[in-house]
């Protein structure tokens, strides 16, 4: 059994403690806003929160959600949208859309570490998130929108 904190909530998993947290939050939480796409760690579409760090949920094993606070897409907007959230809206950065969710956990946690960022740590913190429609400028400028 594992025990953890689930957008704010405490949660017991049983299951095998290699399971991905990707595969946890999805298939047995149902909180499918947190996406699946390389599962190998190199895209960034599954991030999520651990105790406040963006992290890949798909290389995540369940053991180490342990005792931690996890948030997903869904717990960030618990209360009403995250000042990321309202920002993407006001400066429509999806184009596809698929990545979005990690891009928005990735600047929730580079904001709460670096509130003012520059574009260099707006490159350096979302680096791990890849946009194949490139929408960066967009994302930047979001990133910079929620800072203010
Ligand atoms: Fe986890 Fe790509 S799906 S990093």
């Amino acid at each position: 059994m594992t025990d953890f904190t689930l957008n704010g909530s405490g949660v017991s998993v049983e299951a095998d403690p290699d399971t991905p947290l990707l595969w946890i939050l999805r298939e047995r939480m149902g909180l499918t806003g947190t996406k699946f796409g390389c599962g190998i760690g190199a895209c960034g579409a599954c991030t999520v929160h651990l105790d406040g760090q963006a992290v890949p949920s798909c290389s995540i094993p369940l053991s180490v959600a342990e005792g931690a606070e996890v948030t997903t897409i869904e717990g960030l907007s618990e209360g009403g949208l995250h000042p990321v959230q309202e920002a993407w809206i006001e400066i429509d950065v999806p184009q596809c859309g698929y990545c979005q969710t990690g891009q928005i956990m990735a600047t929730a946690a580079m904001l709460a570490q670096v509130p003012e960022p520059t574009d260099e740590d707006i490159d350096s913190y979302l680096a791990g998130n890849i946009c194949r429609c490139g929408v960066y400028p967009r994302i930047r400028a979001a990133a910079k929108r929620a800072a203010e």
